[in-house]
């Protein structure tokens, strides 16, 4: 049973609903005739499917330091945090992070620890290909994932490797970096290397990671690398060339090297869910499914849709804007009917990366947003309930209801595509007894549960983000989303199993929720 929005207004609705399937259910039950109620095995309630899989995530920026070691070239975040300190609230950098280029044997301690199945992490473009491209293959680079590979394999805990996690070799960004659609071939080059070495062992690959915050945080907002002033036009390009590049990976990996069709390769999108803030008013509810189509759309259309090619509410928008603007063309780049084909279909499943949800309404002015932009053109003021649980990221509040709503939205808006969760976490201060996590955790798995069991979601996995506290881009080491406690001030950066480390694992091995 999909229970739709849960706002106060519907809560009775709910109530009496409820009342009705349970009388329903326990009449039925009185009625089934004994011989065959014995024949069904057993069910038991909130338990997840035993092919259910579950993980925890990190990147490479964030966690592995060693930012000159071994041949490592410079990348767009080394760039932007040693130009532009100021940037990151405490000043700080990932040269040196948690060190897990020398101590990826402690992060594999720390997984086997918690009993996870497979580990997200990501590979650092510039420490594989220095300078971007072909001519600069650093084999000690290759070595290090070599090492880390085999050592997750060795521990059976699947690796999943994400190509791009927001950072690229600073040569490739003096080009014009993603809104330069030679990009596309660099990446492609890129994902070569990688696919020619790993791909023996590595089954799960992620192309890109959050491109929606790359692009728009990074050539918009001037909030994340590689700070490039472009809004409403340089963020548009770069999502452009991340599709095509998503497109020729995925072509590539699977035309030459999954030929014994093991493997699985995926985009990873973010995305909450948005209610409107009256679900009376039909502006609020259109307004709710614009701010879903421009964020979770933009990326998600174009490759699971039946049609293909954009959101259609994002292309009359953005071409009605640029006409009225004067241009010649639209800032949002168009696809032949060629590459609306070869998009299409380029992700073996939908990565999922969830954190929180909001409400929405149509914006009443536009004062504070550049002209043009990214927010202009979604035109929507979105706004949280104060009540919801509020973590040390300010951005970032608990609402367990939203991962289940926005999973039912992918089933119906993309006819039930698998769905890998491949982040979902809590951010504190870093304490060991860290019930806000615990309490984070408990209501998103639930929901999950709720989404695969209730609503017949095609959710196969679900990704805590973090395995370690780690370097959380311009927050710096001010917001941990580890499940391990990571002390930076000693040299070994020592890993601490915290609380949620126990209740995760065990929601791992028995596959079921906790009744406590
Ligand atoms: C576009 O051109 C028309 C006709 O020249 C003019 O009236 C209008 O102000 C222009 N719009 C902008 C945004 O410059
Ligand atoms: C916020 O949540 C509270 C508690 O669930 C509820 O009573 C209230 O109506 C909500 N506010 C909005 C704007 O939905
Ligand atoms: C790391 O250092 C701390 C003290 O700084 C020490 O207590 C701990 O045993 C060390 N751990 C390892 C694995 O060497």
């Amino acid at each position: 049973m999909y229970c739709g929005f849960l706002t106060a207004k519907r809560l009775w609705i709910f109530g009496i609903a409820t009342v009705i399937v349970v009388v329903t259910v326990a009449l039925c039950a009185t009625l089934i005739p004994k011989s065959k109620a014995n024949n069904v095995r057993p069910v038991t309630p909130q338990q997840f499917p035993s092919t259910f899989k579950f993980g925890c995530g990190s990147s490479a920026y964030q966690i592995e330091g060693a930012y000159a070691t071994d041949g490592r070239g410079q990348s767009i975040w080394d760039d932007v945090t040693k130009k532009y300190p100021e940037k990151v609230v405490d000043g700080s950098n990932g040269n040196v992070a948690c060190n897990s280029y020398e101590l990826y044997e402690e992060d594999i301690k720390a997984l086997v620890a918690t009993g996870v199945n497979f580990y997200r992490f990501s590979i650092s473009w510039s420490r594989v290909l220095p300078t971007g491209d072909i001519s600069s293959v650093n084999e000690l680079g290759l070595q290090y994932y070599d090492n880390l590979i085999n050592a997750l394999i060795k521990n059976k805990i699947q690796p999943m490797v994400t190509m791009f996690h927001w950072d690229m070799p600073q040569r490739l960004q003096e080009l014009g970096g993603m809104p330069n659609p030679i990009i596309v071939d660099y990446f492609k080059q890129y994902a070569k290397i990688l696919f020619e070495r790993y791909s023996d062992r590595v089954k799960l690959w992620n192309t890109f990671n959050e491109p929606v915050v790359y692009c728009e945080l990074g050539h918009s907002l001037l909030v994340h690398a590689p700070l490039v002033n472009s809004p409403g036009i340089g963020n548009y390009l770069c999502g452009h060339h991340i599709l095509l590049a998503n497109a020729e990976a995925y072509r590539m990996y699977h035309n030459f090297y999954n030929l014994d069709k093991t493997g699985k390769i995926a985009i990873v999108l973010n995305s909450g869910y948005t209610w409107p803030l009256d679900a009376n008013n039909p502006d609020d509810v259109e307004a709710a499914e614009r701010t879903i189509q421009f964020w979770l759309g933009w990326f998600a259309h174009p490759i699971f849709s039946s049609t293909g090619g954009y959101p259609p509410v994002m292309t009359e928008v953005i071409n009605a804007n640029s006409e009225m603007e004067n241009r010649t063309w639209s800032r949002l780049p168009e696809f032949t009917p060629e590459e609306i084909i070869y998009v299409r279909g380029t992700s073996d499943f939908l990565g999922l990366n969830y954190y929180t949800s909001s409400y929405a309404t149509p914006a009443t002015d536009q004062i504070g947003w550049p002209n043009p932009s990214f927010y202009r053109d979604r035109n929507t003021f979105t706004s949280v309930n104060e009540t919801w649980p509020v973590a040390k990221s300010t951005w970032l509040r608990s609402v367990p209801q939203g991962l289940r709503d926005l999973l039912n939205w992918i089933r119906k808006q993309y006819n039930n595509p698998e769905v890998y969760i491949t982040e979902n976490g809590w951010s504190d201060e870093g304490e060991l007894h860290d019930v806000g996590r615990i309490e984070y955790l408990r209501g998103h798995l639930q929901a999950v549960l709720d989404a695969v069991l209730r609503d017949r979601c095609n959710v196969v996995a679900h990704t805590t983000w973090s395995i370690i506290d780690n370097f959380e881009w311009m927050s710096g080491y001010t917001e941990k989303f580890g499940l391990f406690h990571v002390d930076f001030t000693s040299p070994n950066k020592t890993r601490t199993a915290k609380d949620s480390v126990a209740f995760l694992r065990s929601i791992i091995s028995t596959r079921m929720m906790p009744t406590n």
